[in-house]
């Protein structure tokens, strides 16, 4: 039998399905809460969103970057969440309960098959969405993502990285590869769902080339690296008018 495809569709659909309903404990716990600090600092890198904006949540999950949206931006107009995975949608339907948070509306869809509106969105936001795509496929998003937005519209995107050149990176990677995938036959009764998002992670590096795919859809695009480059970003803008 050939090897799956990791980085097709409904692979990855499956893949978070399955990882639906332990995603938020697993991630928050296993990243040593690095993770809950990574989605603060992709909603800082927005900067300056004006009252009412609209705009999209890319790869929503769950909703995990919602709470840092809303309390940076209490003024927010609406968040379009798009997400690939019903698991993931399910569980959003019951944090947005939870939250009452009349301004999220979701999508369930591939983002990339998807037909949003041009100029359509103030902001794009994305948080650990990157990994689980192959580069063509992130050049389609970075011309959605220039698709979408309206002139003076801006962007942030966060995931995950290797962090090439410090010297603990044989730690980082130590913990990925045989920490994580280990706690999870363990609590999880065998599963490698988990541990498939350490592969995709791995393979992914940083997001310098998403950001200059970025620039090539015409976006001015400003690459960050956090916590010596265990997470790279990118965030930017589309030129005014
Ligand atoms: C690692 S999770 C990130 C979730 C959340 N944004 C967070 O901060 O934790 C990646 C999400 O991307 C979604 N996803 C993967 N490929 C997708 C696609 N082609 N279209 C839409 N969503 C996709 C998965 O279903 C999953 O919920």
């Amino acid at each position: 039998m050939s090897a799956p495809d990791i980085y097709d569709p409904a692979y990855v659909r499956d893949v978070f399905d399955r990882c639906s309903g332990k995603y938020i404990a697993f991630s928050t716990l296993c990243s040593l809460g690095f993770t809950e600090r990574w989605r603060r600092q992709c909603t800082e890198m927005l900067a300056d969103l004006p009252p009412g904006a609209r705009g999209y949540d890319f790869m929503a999950g769950t909703g995990e970057v919602w709470p840092h949206l809303l309390r940076a931006y209490p003024d927010l107009g609406e968040i379009t969440a798009v997400d690939i995975s019903s698991g993931m949608h399910r569980r959003a339907m019951e944090r947005l309960h939870a939250m009452r948070a009349h301004k999220i509306a979701f999508i369930e869809d591939d983002v990339l098959a998807s037909e949003l509106p041009e100029a359509s969105a103030d902001f794009v936001i994305s948080t650990f969405g990157l990994k689980t795509f192959a580069p063509a496929q992130h050049e389609r998003l970075a011309n959605l993502t220039a698709h979408v937005l309206r002139p003076g519209g801006r962007f942030a995107f966060i995931e995950a990285s290797d962090p090439r050149g410090w010297w603990l990176r044989w730690l980082y990677l130590f913990h990925l590869k045989a920490v994580l995938p280990a706690i999870e036959r363990i609590m999880l009764r065998g599963a490698q769902d988990f541990a498939m998002i350490g592969t995709y992670s791995t393979r992914f590096g940083n997001a310098s080339g998403f950001a200059l795919m970025l620039e090539d859809a015409g976006l001015s695009a400003d690459y960050r690296r956090f916590f010596f480059g265990c997470a790279t970003g990118v965030c930017g803008h589309k030129q005014p008018a």
